[in-house]
């Protein structure tokens, strides 16, 4: 698939079939956070992959009670593990990011998760102390499909020529 395909038509999703991501796949979507960018080739990332059906359901109180945390079969915990070096957060989300385009450009679907109980996450998976964890992403086979985004808004975009302007709002 174009990456323009997939950065257009990938949608958030919220409800998961109870159908295992082929191994090949799950691979092919921790490759793509593999070959992310990172502030100077840092990597300072750990992505934990939870596949552990008790563990998945776990996650669901320490997520907000967000349900279908537990539906999805993969569960991708993205951390920082030098959290106080500068971009530790940005190297991750963008990670992150790499692989939710390519689940989406190989038939499955993410959520990125970033309301959930950092304390309570660790807790559960035992992740140390000194690591923090940055965001989840449940991956699975999509429940049903979502229409792509119909309009973007563009308040985050300024047109070149504008550059030096304050932007209100
Ligand atoms: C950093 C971040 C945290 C998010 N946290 C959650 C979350 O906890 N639960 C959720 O359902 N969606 C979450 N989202 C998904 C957004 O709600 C979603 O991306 C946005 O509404 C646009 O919809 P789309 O992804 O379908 O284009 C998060 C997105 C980002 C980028």
């Amino acid at each position: 698939m174009d990456v323009f395909e997939a950065i257009k038509n990938r949608r958030s999703i919220r409800g998961y079939k109870d159908e295992p991501v082929p191994e090949e796949a799950l691979s092919q979507v921790l490759e793509a956070a593999r070959l992310a960018p990172s502030a100077a080739n840092r990597q300072e990332y750990k992505f934990i992959v939870v596949k552990d059906e008790a563990t998945r359901k776990a996650l669901v109180p320490a997520c907000n009670n967000q349900k279908f945390v537990g539906e999805a079969t993969v569960v991708i915990v993205g951390c920082a593990t030098n959290p106080e070096r500068k971009y530790a957060r940005v190297d991750v989300a963008i990670a992150m990011d790499h692989m939710t385009l390519a689940a989406h450009a190989l038939g499955l679907g993410t959520c990125w998760i970033g309301a959930f109980s950092e304390e309570e996450v660790k807790k559960l998976l035992g992740i140390p102390e000194e690591v923090s964890v940055v965001c989840l992403l449940p991956l699975g086979h999509p429940g049903k499909a979502r229409h792509p985004q119909v309009a973007q808004d563009q308040r985050g975009t300024v047109p070149g020529r504008q550059v030096g302007l304050r932007v209100a709002g």
